[in-house]
This record gives C-alpha cells, structure tokens and sequence, in this order.
C-alpha cells in the first residue's frame, strides 16, 4: 500500500523526525529529509542512511523560506508530508516569542501553500499535549477542551491546529492528521540515533543521563508538593519509536480512508502516568546509577499532572505503545554512552 510513496519529512534529522524516518523505510515508503540543522546535526543523516541501507533524498532548507521550499517539491513531487520542524523549547519561546511564531507558524502555512499549489493532500502534523493545559481531569481525550497556552511555544500548536482547520473549511483538500504528543523519550535501540540537546538539557530525561554520564552535578526536581503519588509532576512518557511508529500508521490511515477531506486529531501516548521520582527510581532500576537530585521549587508553567487517552488511535490508527518506561530510558542511557565515548 504504501510501496513507492513519496513521503517530505521536515525536521527529518531532529528526534523525532529521524526516529520517523527510519520507520517509514521500514514500512516501504520513501521519505526525503528536509532539516535546516538550527537544532539537528548533519551526522544524523549519515545515521539515517545507514540505518535504512541507503542513500536518501536530503535538504538542506528552512521551512519558512517559501522560494527554496518549492524547489524540493518540484523536483520531488511528494505524495504527502510529516511536518516536524519546528521551535520547541518552552522557556525559550516565551524570552524569544517572534522566534517561534515565524517558525511554527510561518512554516506551517509555507507547507500548506505548497501543498496546495502542487495538489499534495496528505499531511500530518506535529502537535502536542500542551493545547490541553493542566487538565481538569485526566486522562485527556481527544475531546477534553484546549485551554489558554501556558508559553508562546504552547500557542504556535494550538494556533497551528486552527490554521488547519481554517484551511480545510476553505474547501482545500486536505487530509489531515494531528497527533498531540506526550513526553516523547528514549532513543533508538542501535544507539545511532536519539536525542541532542543544544546546552543545559530543559527537559528530564536528557538531564538525568547527562547527570549519571558526570556531565551535570545533581538533577533538580523542580518541586514535590503537587497532589500526586509522591509530590512530584506526573507526565505520560512516549518511547520515540512508538511514537514515530504512529505516524506511519496515521499516513497508511489516511490513504485507506476516502478521497474526501479530512482532519482528525489524535492523541499519542502511552495512557500511563509516572511521577519524576518514578522515572528516577527506574532509571536506577535499569542503569544501576543513583543519579544525585535535589528539590527546587517548581517550575513556572508546569502542569500538575497530564496523561493520555489512548482508545481512539488504539481503535482507528490500530496504534497502541509497545515499549515501556523502562526501555525507554535504557535506550536513552545506552545513546548517552556512546555519545561520550
Ligand atoms: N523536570 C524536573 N527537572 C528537570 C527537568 C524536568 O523535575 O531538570 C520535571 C518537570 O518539572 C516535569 C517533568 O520533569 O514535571 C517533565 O518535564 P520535561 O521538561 O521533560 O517535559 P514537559 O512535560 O515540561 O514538556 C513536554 C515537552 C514540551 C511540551 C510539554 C507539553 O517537552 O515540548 O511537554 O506539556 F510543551
């Protein structure tokens, strides 16, 4: 079904993106990178080529450029696009904000206009459990209400979501998958490719390996008087090729749905919640290091507790995680090994 296509990747060499990229050669389709490297290495793409055992179509192009963009699809000629690049980092966004909305923002209606002169309907997108804010209760489903976004980071995803469907009721035919993110970790179980923080790691798992790799001193667990188990934040954390898993299936679900335009958002969790100090303790479990914390006050912007429904992409992506906590951070412990060798 799926033999021959054509598939853009932008952000094809960050986390996410490469870990999709080696998952949709495994299921016979045929990604072409397209990554600007502002928060990605070109190692990776070597990475990737080795990993997929050949030699793929890569960019070296950002997204919001519109002039050089359209080359890729002329030359190309895409059958659909996973549009993954994009400006992450919370905190950053609310000291830069125009940073983010020219780029979230920016390369997504880019993306849209080429789609749309060069008739490519196919598209899923990159979106994330923040448009859900703190929750009123949990687990979120699909159809739990957005809420204000805590940063400009959280915004560029709710307003990204609108854009699409602003574009859909317009009458362009697109046909449209969104998947709201959990905590996406771990890396690939090769070791060859995974996560690269830029600078002191934001967020948890990449700041505990670092820690029990000597690189940090101590992890700050950025508060313990939450309403939960043991005090501490709890996140549903997504194992990256679980997650870059949904996106094929989301591609294959939509070439198997009808020709009529589409839009269907859908969460992409593990439907389990774990406190910080549960990931600590497992991460010990699996590495055998006692990574040092100590208790800071929390973090501005911190949702208390978030998790996700799971049974609609379980019922019609046929996705479901397969991969636990624990194999998640093993792979990401076994990344920051090498990477420091
Ligand atoms: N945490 C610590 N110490 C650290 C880093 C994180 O205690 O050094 C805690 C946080 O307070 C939080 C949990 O670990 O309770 C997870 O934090 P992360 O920064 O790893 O992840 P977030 O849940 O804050 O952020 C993730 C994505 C964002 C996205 C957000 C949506 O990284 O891109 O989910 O809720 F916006």
């Amino acid at each position: 079904m799926s033999t021959g296509k054509k598939i853009i990747v932008t952000g094809g060499a960050g986390f996410i993106g490469s870990h999709t990229v080696v998952e949709l050669c495994k299921a016979g389709f045929h990604p072409v990178i397209v990554d600007d490297f502002s928060n990605s290495e070109p190692f990776i793409v070597e990475r990737l080529n080795e990993l997929c055992g050949t030699t793929l179509p890569f960019y070296e192009c950002d997204c919001t450029d519109k002039n050089a963009f359209r080359k890729i699809f002329e030359k190309e000629r895409p059958s659909g696009i996973i549009h993954f690049a994009a400006c992450k980092a919370v905190g950053e966004s609310v000291a830069q904000p125009l940073k983010y909305y020219h780029n979230n923002i920016g390369s997504l209606v880019v993306v849209l206009e080429l789609m749309k002169d060069f008739g490519v309907n196919d598209l899923v997108f990159s979106s994330s459990c923040t448009v859900y804010g703190q929750p009123e209760q949990v687990p979120v489903s699909e159809s739990s209400p957005s809420k204000q976004a805590m940063s400009p980071y959280g915004y560029t995803k709710v307003v990204c979501e609108q854009i699409i469907e602003d574009v859909i009721a317009s009458g362009q035919a697109l046909r449209c998958v969104l998947l709201r993110y959990f905590n996406p970790i771990g890396a690939h179980p090769s070791g060859r490719i995974g996560e690269l923080p830029r600078g002191v790691p934001n967020n948890l798992i990449p700041y505990i390996t670092q820690t029990a790799a000597g690189q940090r001193s101590s992890l700050t667990i950025h508060g313990n008087d939450y309403s939960t188990v043991d005090g501490t934040c709890i996140r549903d954390y997504i194992h990256v090729v679980d997650l870059a898993d949904a996106h094929v299936k989301a591609l294959e679900w939509i070439h198997s749905e009808t020709d009529e335009p589409l839009r269907e958002v859908f969460n992409v969790g593990t439907g389990k919640g774990e406190t910080v100090l549960e990931v600590v303790n497992t991460f010990k479990k699996i590495s055998g290091i006692d990574v040092p914390y100590t208790v800071g006050p929390r973090r501005s912007g911190d949702v208390e507790q978030i998790w996700a429904s799971t049974e609609k992409v379980e019922q019609l992506l046929g996705w479901k995680a397969r991969l636990s906590l624990a194999d998640a951070l093993r792979d990401a412990w076994n990344w920051q090994k090498q990477l420091k060798a």
